[in-house]
Formats: structure tokens, C-alpha cells, sequence
């Protein structure tokens, strides 16, 4: 047991907001080392805001389209991670480009979830490009989040194997099971400091 101050988290969301619940699930467990105290979607609709209220967690939608520019709604989305005291923040299917400044901002506490085995796949319609390729296997990755669209140093991934017959949808569940064990892993072990993203850019585990 661990009486060490949790370290809060934002998660950023855009929709389902389903990794936001594993991430919520897994710190209501004494021993988990990160709270998360935000949630903010772009979406106002977005699922997630609703289920993360349910748990006593502020959540807020900032809209793009309430906002003239990118640079607006990201000060916005800026400033609402940073009254919320939050220390890392988690990307869980918050589907906006990210400004090389935002990033910056947060470099090396920002970690995002993705639907493949990086480096393959990078981008949408992972599930699809996979089959499409005849992949025997694909999965799911966390990664720290750097300017480059899913280029990030990799913290922690998950196989999943293709089975004959699978489509877009079996496989996509299959990996959304997946992503909902490796990412509150990862965010426990960012939050341990046990991994770090050194100044040129690789994830570091302590000890290695
Ligand atoms: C997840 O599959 C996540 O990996 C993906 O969006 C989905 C969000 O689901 N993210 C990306 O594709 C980012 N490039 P959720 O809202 O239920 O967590």
C-alpha cells in the first residue's frame, strides 16, 4: 500500500471516452499512482463527459467551433488543463492535431493511446489498413506524444492477433480490450517515474 500523494492527470477525449474509463477505474484502486481530476472534450456530445461526472470528476467540452482560430481553442484547452493542476496528461481518442507549441508545453508528460503497433499504422482507420495488408497481428501502443502524428517514443504496446474471418469491427473490439489494459499501465509507470522521455526524444525506464 502507498500513501504517496497521487500525481493528477487531464485526459483529453473526443467521444466514447472508453480508455477514459479504464484510466478512471483504474485509479479508484488505492495503490494506483495518478488521480485523474479532468476531463476536457472537443465534442460537447461526447459520451465520456457524462461518465466521468458520474464519478465526481470536473468535466468540460471546448469546442473548436467556439473559437476563431486553432491557437484560441488550444489557449483555452491550455488553460483548463492548467487550473486543473494537472501534471500528465492523457490522450485517449481526442482526435485534433496538436500545435508543435501545445506539445511543447507538455513534452514528456503527455502520452497518447493508439490503435496499432507503432510505428505501423500511424493515422485513422487502423483496424481496416491492417486486414487490408494481410497483418497476422496487430495491436495497440502508448507513446509519448511529440510533434510527429503518432511518432512518439513508445512506452507500452500490446499484441493482438488477426484470426481468419476477423473485420474491422472484431478486430477493433479485440484491440479496444487491449487498450484498456496497456494504458493505465503506462500511465502508472509514467506516474511512478519509472519511465521518462530523455532530451532526445526516447522513452528511458529507470535502471536502463
Ligand atoms: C481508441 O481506439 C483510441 O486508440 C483511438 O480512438 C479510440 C477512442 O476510443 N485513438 C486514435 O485513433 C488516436 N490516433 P475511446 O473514446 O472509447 O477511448
Amino acid at each position: 500500500m502507498s500513501d504517496k500523494p497521487k500525481v493528477p492527470v487531464a485526459v483529453l477525449i473526443s467521444g466514447r471516452g472508453s480508455n477514459m474509463g479504464a484510466l478512471i477505474a483504474a485509479s479508484l484502486h488505492r495503490d494506483f499512482p495518478a488521480k485523474i481530476v479532468s476531463v476536457i472534450s472537443d465534442k460537447p456530445n461526447a459520451k465520456g463527459l457524462d461518465h466521468a461526472r458520474g464519478f465526481g470528476i470536473e468535466a468540460v467540452a471546448i469546442p473548436r467551433t467556439d473559437y476563431a482560430s486553432k491557437a484560441e481553442h488550444e489557449a483555452a484547452v491550455i488553460a483548463a488543463i492548467d487550473a486543473s493542476g494537472a501534471k500528465i496528461i492523457a490522450l485517449a481518442g481526442y482526435m485534433r492535431l496538436l500545435s508543435g507549441d501545445f506539445v511543447n508545453r507538455y513534452v514528456g508528460r503527455m502520452i497518447n493511446i493508439h490503435p496499432s503497433l507503432l510505428p505501423a499504422f500511424p493515422g485513422l482507420a487502423t483496424h481496416e489498413r491492417a486486414l487490408a495488408a494481410g497483418c497476422r497481428v496487430h495491436g495497440c501502443t502508448v507513446h509519448f506524444v511529440t510533434e510527429g502524428m503518432d511518432e512518439g517514443p513508445i512506452i507500452e504496446q500490446e499484441p493482438v492477433r488477426i484470426e481468419r474471418g476477423d473485420t474491422p469491427d472484431t478486430l477493433a473490439a479485440r484491440v479496444l480490450e487491449a487498450e484498456h489494459r496497456i494504458y493505465p499501465v503506462a500511465l502508472a509507470m509514467l506516474a511512478r517515474g519509472e519511465i521518462r522521455m530523455t532530451s532526445d526524444g526516447r522513452a528511458q525506464y529507470s535502471g536502463s
